[in-house]
């Protein structure tokens, strides 16, 4: 039966069965390698969607705090053919044959997570973040269990029990958030834990800019029987390089992208004590996923080898710094800053006194060339369509090789953008940095 029409014409595979590994010729490999046309040749309109996104990414600069610029090793797992591959199970216990590959790869990438981040156990499988958080908390909660997170408008995540989410609907959710410092009311995480009795409480959020207090949550939780979930999407490639504190070895579990400021492939992970390893595993799989992306996987694998080199602790320190310099500078120019500053590699501006929303300088942005995304800030009084805020990250742009100068050309930019400068007289300045300072 013919499967595939490269540009050589059919191939037919009819009869010949799977081929064991150890036959395949050289010239055979060759054949196969030499099969596909290009994907330009082959369906030139998503080459060419795909070109104008690689257009996009390098005319602009991303301060869009949860996104980064993966390396070209990174990227080219994904084009792998092990992306074909079936591996339902774990290393040495797969459901499928031909797992050998795939063995090897998932097992690198747990040995490297954890060395890099000095934990018991990882599970490398979740497909992102929020399958990460389901699974963690389908594990330690069960379902219609009880859970404590950060609410979204205050900085957390949808994940953590927000009622438009699963977690919001499979769980009995409460929700804290952060007082008039901006910074999270410790006091009420301990009265709410105290009066609902959660299964898990959830330390971490999308928008939060200051260190979190993890031995302080640990002791909260342990007060109630609780386990501590930490979600690090955001700051995990800071904790990795040692830059910010680590909930690793606090936390009962610590959950993650690997695509934020770690700088990894798109997908999600899981840290835990041995205690608990067991019981995350079969929570992923088969709890909430299927076969999982190997490809993502090696990914993850060389993600988190770039990570264990000094190089990459050296870019961190440069993350933070420049987000600590990017709220001072729009600090000195009057914009109101959430908590006053920042501890990580995001700036949260309070937008409320100004005559512009978070929306209105989102698009001002696009068209000056800058990606930024509107953002609730606590107690906003606008809807999460508009919002009052804007969320800066500085990890994209350090990627590209940005310092405090660069930096301050940016603040300069969306002070303007904020008085209500026109965004083209913009444009050009973006290009010359875009220009100076080419995507990895
Ligand atoms: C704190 C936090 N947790 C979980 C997630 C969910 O990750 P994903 O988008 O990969 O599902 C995010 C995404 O931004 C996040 O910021």
């Amino acid at each position: 039966m013919p499967i595939f029409m490269p540009q050589g014409g059919l191939v037919d595979h009819s009869g010949t069965g799977p081929t064991p590994l150890r036959s395949v010729s050289s010239a055979a490999v060759t054949k196969v390698e030499s099969q596909p046309g290009t994907l330009k040749d082959q369906d030139a309109e998503v080459a060419a969607w795909l070109q104008r996104e690689d257009k996009r990414q390098s005319t602009t600069l991303t301060l869009i705090a949860s996104e980064n610029h993966s390396s070209p090793a990174v990227r080219e797992t994904g084009q792998s053919r092990i992306t074909d591959k079936y591996a339902e199970g774990y290393p040495s216990r797969r459901y499928y044959g031909g797992c050998e590959v795939a063995d090897s790869i998932e097992d690198l990438a747990r040995t490297r997570a954890k060395t890099l981040f000095k934990a018991e156990a990882a599970n490398v499988q979740p497909h992102s973040g929020t399958t990460a958080n389901m699974s963690a908390l389908l594990a330690l909660a069960g379902p219609g269990g009880r859970i404590v997170g950060m609410s979204l408008k205050d900085g957390g995540h949808l994940t953590h029990g927000h009622p438009r989410s699963h977690t919001g609907m499979v769980f009995e959710a409460k929700q804290y958030g952060v007082g008039a410092d901006g910074r999270i009311d410790m006091d009420q995480v301990r009265s709410l834990v105290k009066e609902h009795k959660p299964h898990v409480l959830i330390a971490g959020g999308s928008a939060y800019t200051r260190n979190i207090d993890y031995v302080a949550f640990a002791a909260i939780a342990k007060e109630s029987d609780a386990f501590l979930m930490a979600d690090i999407a955001h700051p995990a490639g800071l904790i990795a390089a040692g830059v910010v504190p680590s909930p690793v070895g606090i936390a009962d579990v610590v959950t993650m992208t690997t695509h934020k400021t770690l700088r990894g492939p798109r997908g999600g992970m899981i840290l835990s004590q041995e205690a608990v390893a067991k019981k995350i595993d079969s929570s992923v799989f088969p709890g909430a996923q299927g076969g999982p992306l190997v490809q993502q996987i090696a990914g993850k694998a060389v993600a988190f080898g770039e990570a264990l080199r000094p190089e990459f602790r050296a870019y961190q320190v440069r993350v933070k710094a420049n987000a600590a310099h990017l709220a001072e500078h729009l600090a000195s120019e009057g914009l109101k800053i959430v908590s006053g500053g920042t501890d990580n590699h995001i700036v949260l501006v309070d937008l409320q006194g100004t005559d512009v929303t978070g929306a209105d300088v989102e698009e001002r942005a696009l068209t000056a060339g800058l990606a930024v995304n509107k953002n609730a800030v606590p107690n906003d009084p606008r809807p999460p369509l508009v919002t009052s805020g804007l969320r800066l990250g500085t990890a994209a742009v350090t990627t590209r090789g940005f310092g405090t100068a660069e930096i301050d050309r940016l603040a300069d930019i969306i002070i303007g953008l904020v008085r209500g400068e026109d965004p083209e007289r913009y444009r050009s300045i973006v290009l010359e940095l875009c220009e100076a300072y080419p995507l990895p």
